[in-house]
This record gives structure tokens, sequence and C-alpha cells, in this order.
């Protein structure tokens, strides 16, 4: 079995690919910030999301974990949470971190929930640097989907 992946050196948006964008250093301390209001028992594993709304809006979560493990709300479950109770909208920029304070990817259920609530052009920050959601979650399933 492959090692476990170490994690990517923390991004403050001083080199790299999220170079000369201010919104990611902003977006990475918030979420550094959240995680420590994780809740996170059972896996030990915090996890902290921040995300820049259309209209300017800072929107953060951390994950809550449940001793029925599968009624945990990942981070971004309570970021979007946040995000309605605030006013609505939809998400520009969203990133998610781990304790290191590295960009983690979202889960896939949190990419599913993050598409549901993303402007046209919601970029993410990962481990790999800045993706569209188009290619965090291709082929998405969405609302068009349902019909009418
Ligand atoms: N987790 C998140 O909060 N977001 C993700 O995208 C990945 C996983 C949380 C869920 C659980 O509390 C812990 O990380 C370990 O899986």
């Amino acid at each position: 079995m492959a090692a476990p992946r170490e994690p990517e050196p923390a991004e403050d948006g001083a080199a790299g690919p999220t170079a000369g964008d201010p919104v990611w250093p902003e977006l990475l301390a918030a979420a550094r910030a959240a995680l420590e209001r994780a809740y996170c028992p059972y896996s030990s594993f915090p996890v902290g999301a921040a995300a820049r709304t259309e209209d300017g809006r800072l929107v953060t979560g951390a994950n809550i974990e449940n001793a029925a493990y599968g009624v945990t709300l990942c981070a971004e479950c309570s970021l979007v949470s946040e995000l309605f109770r605030t006013g609505g909208g939809r998400l520009v920029r969203f990133a998610c971190v781990d304790r290191t304070g590295a960009p983690i990817m979202p889960c896939g259920r949190c990419r599913q929930l993050l598409s549901e609530h993303a402007a046209p052009d919601l970029v993410v920050l990962t481990p790999q640097g800045e993706l569209p959601m188009a290619e965090v979650l291709p082929q998405a399933f969405g609302p068009g989907n349902l019909g009418s």
C-alpha cells in the first residue's frame, strides 16, 4: 500500500499559483481561524473552510462530528449554513485547510454541495493550486437535471 501523501506546504499566497490574488491569503487566514472551532473528537482531523461571496462577504465553517459518525457535518456544510444565515448568494472563491493550514481537496459530497452554491466563476484553492469548479466536479449533477 502506498504511503500517505505528505501534506503540501501551507500556501500563503506569496508564491506559486496563488501569487497576486489577495483573496487567497485572506481566505487561508479565515479558514485557519475557523478550524480552531472544529468539533472533531472522533477523527481528530479539524477542517476549516472559508469563501468569498459574489457580494464580497466572507463566510467560514468548520467540521462538526457526531457519535453517529455518518451524521458528521463537514466544514463545507457549516460554511453553506453560514452563507444562507448571512444572506445567501453564490460563492466566487473557496478554500479549506487541514490542521497544518495547508489546502485540502473538498470531499466528493462537499464538491456537490459547493457546486449547488457556486457562482459561474467559482475558483477553488486545492493542493494543486487554483482550479475552476468545473474541474473540481466535472459533469456535475445540478438543478438543471431535475427538469420541470
Ligand atoms: N472533512 C471536512 O470537513 N471536509 C472535507 O472536505 C473532507 C473531510 C472532515 C469530515 C470529518 O470530520 C474529518 O474531516 C475526517 O474525515
